[in-house]
Order: structure tokens, then sequence, then C-alpha cells
């Protein structure tokens, strides 16, 4: 439906378009704040998406560009300064720049774009949009680029934006497979389909509504911060460590009177979390959903008390969803301070077990939250109407 609103769109604004392409949302499983640490995590992407209609228009560098969902039309200019650019159109900037820095030549766009994931929300609009864009033009200027590269395109382009973040997003947005988990070593990006099984259970998103710009807040690059300090101690001992994915929690201990409690904490939950991603994975091949249930859980309590990226909203949507025996888990899902839950939840219960979560978040609150059920979808691709 979307895209073909979009299709349209583009026609009556321009000429038909030359390609459609559709981007996925991403959920994480789990694995919070391991992938600029070189750990492992195990996110999937979604059935939700960011749908673009590009073609060329006759500049050379002018980009114009229609959004129905905010109903904005934002042009620019391929040597526009990014800092003065706003919402959405600055990732499209940032990623044309980026992509010309590293020497691939483009040219005018003209761009109609839509999509149904929130925002703000820890679901990955951001990634969705750049690794889409992207996409689309290397399609319309036949660039030699491979996914591996526009993700890492895509991450340069939050870094540009002020988002110190890893590869986790723009991997599943990606390399997303339908049905299915995917388990990334962030170290050397290899990547192994887990097929998302789940039998007489499914995956519920809780949108807490408490919204998030992680990169406008320093509380994500602080946490990368805290972590590449530990990474510099521990190199001053050992100059073969390159990051915490090479530190053990041995050699975290030794270090311990030479870092801040806090540091040491935030390094400490990372290299549980690590831990944590690989038993899940194993969880989630044996079908042994208990145990991922309680790894998500512990997640949830690693990230609140030690990473402390969790707010007292989202904790009380995690409080009030555990407290259900047909809910095996949950746990925040996403860079944190808002955001989303994501959670293992009896089908046959679900319903009525969610109403009853979200009325008592409310009552509390006074926030509404929403609730999506979501499906493992496929990654980035081009589509047809
Ligand atoms: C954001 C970042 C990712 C990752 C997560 C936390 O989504 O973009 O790279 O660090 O937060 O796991």
């Amino acid at each position: 439906m979307l895209l073909q609103q979009i299709a349209q769109r583009y026609t009556q604004l321009f000429q038909p378009p030359t390609v459609l392409v559709q981007a996925p949302g991403r959920i994480n499983i789990i694995g919070e704040h391991t992938d600029y640490n070189d750990g492992w995590v195990m996110p999937a992407a979604i059935d939700k998406h960011i749908y673009f209609a590009l073609g060329k228009n006759d500049s050379p560098t002018r980009f114009e560009f229609y959004s129905p969902q905010f109903d904005q039309r934002i042009d620019f200019d391929l040597n526009d300064a990014v800092e003065n650019m706003s919402s959405w159109a600055k990732y499209l900037l940032a990623a044309a720049q980026e992509l010309q820095a590293r020497g691939h030549h483009i040219e005018g766009v003209s761009g109609v774009l839509s999509g149904d994931i929130p925002v703000g929300a820890g679901l990955s609009s951001s990634a969705a949009l750049c690794c889409g864009f992207l996409y689309g033009l290397k399609e319309l200027f036949d660039l030699a680029i491979s996914r591996k590269e526009i993700a890492h395109i895509g991450q340069a382009t939050e870094h540009r934006i002020g988002l110190n973040c890893g590869l986790m997003d723009q991997y599943a947005s990606l390399f997303g497979v339908k049905d299915s988990a995917i388990l990334l070593d962030c170290k050397n990006l290899e990547t192994q389909t887990i097929p998302l099984q789940l039998g007489e259970y499914e995956l519920y998103i809780i949108n807490s509504n408490v919204k998030h710009e992680l990169a406008a807040d320093s509380g994500y690059n602080e946490r990368r911060a805290s972590c590449e300090r530990v990474v510099a101690a521990a190199q001053a001992l050992d100059t073969n460590i390159q990051s915490l994915r090479d530190v053990s929690m041995d050699m975290l201990e030794g270090l311990a009177d030479d870092i801040v409690m806090r540091d040491y904490k935030r390094a400490r939950y990372v290299l549980h979390e690590n831990e944590r991603v690989l038993s899940a994975s194993k969880a989630l091949q044996e079908g042994d959903l208990e145990t991922l249930g309680k790894l998500l859980l512990a997640s949830h309590k690693g990230m609140r008390e030690e990473y402390q990226i969790t707010v007292p909203e989202i904790d009380l949507l995690v409080d009030l969803a555990r407290s259900n025996p047909e809910i095996l888990g949950c746990r925040m899902m996403g860079g944190g301070f808002g955001g989303c839950t994501i959670n293992i939840i009896e089908k046959a219960r679900a319903t009525r077990t969610l109403g009853k979560i979200t009325a008592a978040y409310q009552l509390e609150t006074g926030l509404k939250a929403e609730v999506y059920k979501v499906q493992a979808g496929d990654g980035v691709r081009v589509v047809s109407l």
C-alpha cells in the first residue's frame, strides 16, 4: 500500500520512478552495546520498512525529496552543510556525501519516501533510511558497492551526524533473512542465520513512547567512551588488545584499580552480554526458549544496573511483563534511554497479557504504550509494484 502511494506520488511530482526500494527496521533479540566493542549481536530485520521511489534528475548536485509521512518537501544540494539540515533529510545528505567521499560518483536525485517504522523507538529507522537510500543510489548510478560496504557507509553516515554507533543496525537491515535472526560477529563481520522458531511463543515489541534521539544525546557516546578507556588501560598491559572483545574477565578484574568503578561496571556488562549472546544463540537453535527468556532478563538487568542505559518507564514495562508466567523473557532493545522492549510471549495469552501491561503502564506513567507484533523479514531490496 505504502509502496504504491509513494510510487504514485513520485509520478505526480516528477515522472515515473526508476527504482523502488524497501529497507527494513530491525529488532535485536540480544547483544546490546556489544557491536562497537567487536562483540556479538543477534538482531533480525523486521516486516516494517521505509519505502523509496527514486530517479535521477537533470542536475549534477540537486536533491529533491518529499515525505508524505511527515508531509515535508526538502530540497538540498550535495554540497550543503549537514549541520544546517533538519530531520530525515540530513541522513540522506550525509549518506550521499559519505558515498562521494569514498570515490563513488553520483548526481542529482529526486525521491519520495515513507514508512511504517516508528521513529526514535529503537527499531533503527535511521539505519533503514540510510541503507535503503544508499542501496537505491547504487542501483541508479550502477555503483560497484557491496552490501557490506553499504553497511560501512551507513555507519559512517551516523558518525557524521554524531552517533558513534556500531554496525548492528546496518547489518540487520541489509542482511536480514525472513523468519530468521542473524548472529553477527562484529569482529570479523561473519554472519550466521538462525531460524527464529518460537513454537507456542511470539515476539512482541512494546513501545514505551519515551522517545530518544541517540545522536543528540551524549549518553550513547559516553558509554562507548567508557569502553574505550578500559581498552586503553588494558592495552597498557598488553599491546595486542584491540577492543573489549580481547579483554577477559580475569584481565578486567586485574584492571579494577586502574579504572573508575563506573567504567569497570560498564565493561563487565559488555563482557557478560557477549557471553549471553552466544548462550542465547545456542538456546534458540536448541529450542530452549526458557533459557533464552532468562538471558533476555539478565541482559536487561545488566543494562539497568551496570550499563545504566534504561529509563524508569522502560524498567516499569519490564517489571510489569516479567511477573507474568506466559512471558518467558523481555528486555529493553536498542541504544537505550527510551524506546521499546522485546518480549517473548505465549501466543494464546498474548493479547490479554499485553492489554494488562499497557493499562498498568498508562495508569502509572500517563503514557500510552504501543504494541507491535513483528515477524523477521528480508533485508534491503529492490521491489516492484
Ligand atoms: C544503536 C546503535 C547500534 C548499537 C545499539 C545498541 O542502535 O546504532 O550500533 O550499538 O544502539 O546495541
